[in-house]
């Protein structure tokens, strides 16, 4: 089957190449053909040093590269039997891209978009033929990251979400269904990880360096969620933040905060920029004195309950499986392990007291207990019996 993938940036290159090392022919077409070009040296660079790094046979190498056409009009999609959008984040301009394709295509062509934060439905609009349209949500760079989210709209056939499945699987991706709703799964869930951490820092309960230490040397995680921010960048990561909580009329618990809002606007954006929440060029940045057991267990505690405690509610609400959440936050996120699996281990009952001491402590609405960890706290119930 030939596959189409438009946009030809960060993630349509990189989705383009994994279409192709899975063997399929792939036309790959953006509006600006520089960005073909750039796409192109990029992906020969790329292969070039995993075939010098013996990680990839040259025959395999050069059969990715030649197996991608780089078009200059969305005619070449014709014979394409699925569409990849990966077009820059803007509802009118993808729905337009939607709105000729089908002039072009098939009837049988499925057509996907990568978008992070509008709805499935909302791009689907555009369509005569919406049932035919799914989201199909990579993580960057798309050529390692195994997670790929899939988002049915609520007009998708069903037909269309089990050929979705299937090919993405046959990719060698890990695949989570999610339903259609603000940052999928991945992007709501990591939500309460920068969140409430930007939260202990502004009451002055810890600096960045000490919440990042606790949550590595306590948690597992692999970076902490200042130093993540940090390597998102700031401006990406706030936008997200900004986006969730927007489309889920103002749901408190992510809210976005005013510090990050100020680094942004001051250009401290992370990494990229050399200064975030750390001075890059401080070597001394990041270094911890001392933790004093009790903090390190507050802090740990109210950050990983309310990741849970998040997660629970979304499975409650059947945004998506036990399995698929589980294994969302550990692919797409690198979680040490699945929040579902965590709550078990913790307790439901310990999540649920650490939650009803922030809710009674702040009064506010985002320490609110989902009602299943209460009632699992209350049948002492497990998610993997
Ligand atoms: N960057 C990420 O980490 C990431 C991760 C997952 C999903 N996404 C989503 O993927 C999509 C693309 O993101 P990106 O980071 O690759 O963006 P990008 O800015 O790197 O690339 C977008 C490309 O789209 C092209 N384009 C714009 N309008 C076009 C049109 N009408 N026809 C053809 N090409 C057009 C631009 O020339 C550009 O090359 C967005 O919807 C984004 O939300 C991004």
């Amino acid at each position: 089957m030939q596959v189409g993938v438009i946009g030809a940036g960060t993630m349509g290159a990189g989705i383009a190449r994994v279409a192709s090392s899975a063997g399929h022919q792939v036309i790959l077409f953006d509006k600006d053909t520089s960005m073909l070009s750039k796409a192109k040296q990029a992906l020969d660079k790329s292969l070039s040093g995993m075939v010098d790094k013996n990680k990839l046979s040259s025959e395999a190498a050069r059969g990715i590269i030649q197996r991608i056409s780089f078009a200059e009009k969305e005619d070449d999609f014709k014979n394409c039997g699925l569409i990849i959008e990966a077009v820059i984040e803007d509802l009118s301009i993808k729905q337009a891209v939607f709105g000729r394709l089908e002039q072009i295509v098939s009837q049988a062509c499925l057509l996907a978009s990568n978008t992070s934060s509008l709805s499935i439905t909302s791009v689907a609009s555009a369509c005569k033929h919406p049932e035919r349209f799914i989201g199909i949500h990579f993580f960057n760079p798309a050529h390692l990251m195994q997670l790929v989210e899939i988002i049915p709209s609520i007009a998708t056939a069903s037909s269309t979400v089990h050929q979705a499945v299937e090919l993405i699987r046959s990719w060698e991706k890990q695949v989570v269904l999610v339903k259609d709703t603000p940052g999928f799964i991945v992007n709501r869930l990591a939500r309460s990880f920068y969140g409430e951490a930007i939260r202990i820092y502004e009451e002055g309960l810890a600096d960045f360096a000490t919440i990042d230490y606790i949550m590595k040397e306590k948690g597992g995680f692999r970076m902490g969620p200042f130093e993540l921010m940090d390597f998102i960048g700031n401006d990406v990561n706030y936008k997200v933040t900004h986006t969730v909580w927007e489309q889920f009329f103002y749901e408190p618990k992510y809210k976005p905060s005013l510090t990050q809002k100020r680094l942004v606007e001051s250009g401290r954006l992370g990494r990229k920029s050399g200064r975030g929440y750390y001075d890059y060029a401080d070597e001394k940045a990041m270094s911890v004195l001392e933790v004093h057991s009790n903090l390190a267990d507050d802090i740990f505690n109210r950050i990983i309950s309310m990741l849970i405690n998040d997660a629970v509610e979304s499975y409650y609400l059947k945004i998506a499986s036990r399995d698929d959440i589980d294994l969302a936050m550990t692919k797409g996120v690198n979680y040490p392990k699945g929040l579902l699996k965590w709550a078990d281990e913790m307790g439901c009952d310990t999540v649920l007291n650490h939650m009803e001491n922030l809710y009674a402590q702040y009064c506010e609405d985002r320490y609110r207990p989902s009602v299943l960890l209460r009632s699992m706290a209350q049948n002492k119930t497990l998610f993997y019996q």
